[in-house]
C-alpha cells in the first residue's frame, strides 16, 4: 500500500504542469504549423503528461503509444525491450515522443533510432522532466517541462515499482521507502 505521508516534498505542482503543457502546447503549434505530427506517448508515465499537452496543441494531429522497459526499482537494467509496439506505420511522419522523465537518455535513444529506422521524417522529444545530471547517452529534449536534479521522483505517472502513478504532483519519496 502507498501512503501520502511517503512523499517528502512536492516539486512540481499540477497547476504548474498545466500551465507548462500550455506553453509547449503553443511552442509545438507554432513549430509544426502546416504539418499534422504524430503524437507517440511511452507508456505507462508519460499518460497523464501526454493527456494535458495533446489538448493544447491546435492542430490535427494523431497520438499512439508504445511501451518499453529497461527499468526495475529505481534502476535502469540496460537493455530496452518493446513491451507493446506502435499500431501506427510511422514512414513519412513527424514524430513528437513524450516522456515523463529523461534520465540516462538510453530509453529514448534507443526508440527514437528506431522510429527513424522505421523511416519517420522527423523525431522530436517532448518530456515533462529533464534529469541532466544523469545523461549517459548525449540526446537532447527538444521540448521540456521542467528540470529537475538527481533525485528519483514520482506522480504524475511516475511510479516507485507501479506505485504512486496517478498522483496529481511530481514529488520526491522519503528515502526510507526505496527500502520498504
Ligand atoms: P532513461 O532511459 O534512463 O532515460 O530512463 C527513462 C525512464 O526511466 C523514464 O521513462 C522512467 O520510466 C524511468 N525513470 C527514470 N528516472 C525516474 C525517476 O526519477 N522516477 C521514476 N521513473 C524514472
Amino acid at each position: 500500500m502507498w501512503e501520502k505521508n511517503d512523499i517528502k516534498e512536492v516539486l512540481v505542482t499540477e497547476e504548474q504542469i498545466q500551465t507548462r503543457a500550455k506553453e509547449l502546447g503553443a511552442q509545438i503549434t507554432k513549430d509544426y504549423s502546416e504539418k499534422n505530427p504524430l503524437v507517440v506517448g511511452l507508456l505507462r508515465g508519460s499518460v497523464p503528461f501526454m493527456a494535458d499537452l495533446i489538448k493544447n496543441i491546435d492542430l490535427d494531429i494523431q497520438f499512439d503509444t508504445m511501451d518499453v522497459s529497461s527499468y526495475e526499482g529505481t534502476q535502469s537494467v540496460g537493455e530496452i525491450r518493446i513491451l507493446k509496439d506502435l499500431d501506427t506505420a510511422v514512414n513519412g511522419l513527424d514524430i513528437i515522443l513524450v516522456e515523463d522523465i529523461v534520465d540516462t537518455g538510453k530509453t529514448l535513444n534507443t526508440v527514437k533510432n528506431t522510429l527513424l529506422h522505421r523511416g519517420a521524417k522527423s523525431v522530436k522529444i517532448c518530456t515533462l522532466l529533464n534529469k541532466a545530471a544523469r545523461r549517459t547517452i548525449d540526446i537532447k529534449a527538444d521540448y521540456i517541462g521542467f528540470e529537475v536534479g538527481d533525485e528519483f521522483v514520482i506522480g504524475y505517472g511516475m511510479d516507485f515499482d507501479q506505485k504512486y502513478r496517478c498522483l496529481p504532483y511530481v514529488g520526491v519519496l522519503k528515502p526510507e521507502c526505496y527500502e520498504k
